[in-house]
């Protein structure tokens, strides 16, 4: 495959792990996730992660990866322009939406323990947290999809496009969510 393939590959494959996050700053609000408790003084997650944006970032997650696969189905019936073939595919999906806010909710759990407030940065954690666990459960539940396409033959050329990419459109969708109101801070 051509360069500019595989890095529209895998920024396509990545599409139901990125869209969580911005989902959640649209729909969250509301019970927190750790329900207002804490932990040795500090909150488990804080005001930040609720069930709201958990649920509704996940759904939109999955969502989008299941319009990604009726559009790749006419064109590509075995693999789904990369997702694989069907059920399997879903369960992919599921794997990136889910492990995108587990990703999130890890940060925000770590950022709580070094004492870092709500929407207080924390470099590379902000940026990778979410695409490093979507990764981690594609690893452990479908390591052939993540492998055949993301590291074997020129499959690596598409996971370090992703990764170049990924902290340049996590920075202009919150500043663009931040314009919007949506988000506190523009980072
Ligand atoms: N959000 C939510 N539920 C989630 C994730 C996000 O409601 N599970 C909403 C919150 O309103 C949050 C906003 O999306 O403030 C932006 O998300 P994020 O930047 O991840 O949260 P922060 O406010 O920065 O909090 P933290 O410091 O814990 O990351
Ligand atoms: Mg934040």
């Amino acid at each position: 495959m051509d360069i500019p393939l595989l890095v529209l590959v895998g920024f396509w494959l990545v599409l139901p792990s990125m869209i969580p996050n911005s989902a959640a700053t649209i729909f969250g609000g509301g019970t927190p996730v750790d329900l207002g408790r804490s932990w040795n003084g500090k909150r488990i997650l804080g005001d930040g992660k609720t069930w709201r944006g958990l649920i509704g970032g996940i759904s939109a997650g999955i969502s989008i990866g299941i319009i990604q696969l009726y559009i790749a189905f006419p064109f590509d019936r075995l693999d789904y322009f990369g997702f694989g073939g069907f059920p399997e595919n879903l369960g992919v999906i599921v794997a990136l939406a889910v492990g995108s806010l587990l990703g999130d909710m890890i940060g925000s759990f770590i950022k709580r323990r070094l004492e870092i407030g709500r929407g207080g940065k924390a470099p590379v954690m902000d940026q990778y947290g979410f695409l490093l666990t979507s990764f981690l459960l594609a690893i452990i539940f479908f390591p052939d999809w993540f492998f055949g396409n993301f590291w074997n033959g020129d499959g690596w050329v598409s996971l370090l496009a992703v990764l170049i990419i990924t902290p340049i459109i996590h920075r202009g969708v919150n500043i663009i969510g931040y314009k919007m109101g949506l988000k506190k801070v523009p980072w």
